[in-house]
């Protein structure tokens, strides 16, 4: 036999070429869930319960999209712009890499709820006063990143720019390097940057004044 004889070449069934391809096996669609969970968080001073909520629900589409909290932005919804910056338990968290269910009884604060009655929180009054936004899209995130950001420095938690973490700043000795190093993970496509830092500084005077920030 040559090699040019294929008279003992058994055809494969089935169509060949690009269209034999198992597009459903290679690109699955995600599982759907089998299962849903009770979920109680107190926002802003309410307490909330989601009795039925798919357990792979990020905090931040539970605060937007299940209870009408709009003020908390999705930008990029992977961690990287910062507009969607909430506390939880004081502390500043990115909600749209939280999940909802790791947050049961957890005291979460949005934007929403700085405002006390009818009188603005003095960062967003500051954030008037200085122009420190133009679309406003980011600023809700900002806001609530500049507050924990003035508590983290009264802690004493040094940043990446803190020269010596074992000395870091205190809040009356915060450089604008310190303060724009602490913002960096929010992003403004605006470049209200001057502002927001001029908006942080005014309110930074205050508390090394003596308010507790
Ligand atoms: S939406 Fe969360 S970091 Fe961008
Ligand atoms: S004010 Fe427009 S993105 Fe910041």
């Amino acid at each position: 036999m040559d090699d040019t004889d294929r008279s003992d070449y058994t055809p494969v069934e089935g169509p060949i070429g690009a269209g034999s391809i198992q597009t459903g096996s290679a690109n699955p669609s995600p599982p759907a869930a089998t299962e849903s969970a009770s979920v109680t968080l107190r926002v802003n001073g309410t307490m909330h319960t989601l009795a039925t909520l798919d357990p792979r629900t990020t905090l931040l589409d539970v605060l937007r999209e299940h209870l009408g909290l709009t003020g908390s932005k999705k930008g990029c919804d992977h961690g990287q712009c910062g507009a969607c910056t909430v506390h939880v338990n004081g502390q500043r968290v990115l909600a749209c890499l939280s999940l909802a269910i790791a947050h049961q009884r957890d005291e979460i604060t949005t934007i929403e709820g700085l405002i006390d009655e009818d009188r603005l929180h003095p960062m967003q009054a500051a954030f008037i006063e200085h122009d420190a936004f133009q679309c406003g899209y980011c600023t809700p995130g900002q806001i609530m990143s500049a507050i924990s950001l003035l508590q983290e420095a009264a802690r004493g938690v040094p940043s990446h720019a803190t020269p010596d973490v074992t000395a870091p700043p205190s809040l009356d000795r915060l450089s604008d390097e310190e303060i724009r190093e602490r913002m960096s993970g929010n992003i403004c496509r605006c470049g209200a940057y001057p502002n927001i830092l001029a908006a942080i500084r005014q309110v930074q005077r205050t508390h090394t004044r003596g308010a507790t920030p």
